[in-house]
């Protein structure tokens, strides 16, 4: 069972994706992290986001450091989206992404492109959403619970510069696919998201 579970910030798409990878007792790969470990690396290594040489000399990064918990928080996200915009980036990190995808068993991977660029092939490809106020306020939780406290006018401004550069960039924009199932999460709780996800998988599209 291969699942793609692609959706903006707050959207929840991450416990869907989790507890679909319980559920169908897969492994499971958030491939934000990667972008999120490009960027690190790049300040590691003294470089500039905003330069596609710096971005790409830092996918080679060490695998440790996807356990660093700096990467969770919402200024190395803001990073993250920088460099996600470089295609030389986004072709370096698909190798990993499209071997995690097609391991023998199944998985499940979460992101911006998995249904559209990873795995178009998925078995089930999920698109997460929910209103912005609700995206806004999952974040923020999010946040405080990891200890990554921000002030919630400062979040709101930069997950609007963040969804709007994943929607606008030419490589890669997050996109549903047509044969995508909708999720809305705005007036789920995360445990009936999960048990709508997999319904949903179980009817089809
Ligand atoms: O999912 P997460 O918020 O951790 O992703 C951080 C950033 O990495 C996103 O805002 C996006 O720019 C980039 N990303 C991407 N493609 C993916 C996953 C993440 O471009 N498949």
């Amino acid at each position: 069972m291969l699942i793609a579970v692609d959706g903006p910030i707050g959207s929840g798409k991450g416990s869907i994706a989790r507890g679909l990878a319980w559920h169908f007792q897969v492994p499971y790969l958030k491939t934000g992290l990667h972008y999120r470990a490009v960027a690190r690396q790049v300040i590691l290594n003294g470089g500039c986001v905003d330069n596609e040489d710096d971005a790409l000399a830092a996918c080679d990064f060490p695998m440790g450091l996807l356990g660093e918990p700096h990467l969770r928080s919402e200024l190395v996200a803001d990073l993250a989206s920088r460099v996600a915009v470089f295609p030389s980036v986004r072709q370096a990190l698909f190798q990993r992404q499209w071997v995690f995808a097609h391991r023998k068993g199944g998985a499940v991977l979460e992101g911006r492109d998995i249904a559209t660029v990873i795995a178009p092939d998925a078995d089930a490809k999920i698109f997460v959403t929910a209103n912005p106020d609700i995206r806004l306020r999952h974040r923020f939780n999010e946040l405080l619970e990891m200890e990554y406290p921000i002030e919630l006018k400062e979040l709101a401004a930069e997950v609007t510069a963040r969804d709007f550069r994943d929607e606008s960039r030419e490589q890669a924009p997050l996109r549903m696919c047509r044969d995508a199932i909708l999720i809305d999460t705005s007036a789920l709780s995360p445990r009936d998201a999960i048990s709508t996800a997999v319904d949903r998988i179980r009817k089809g599209p």
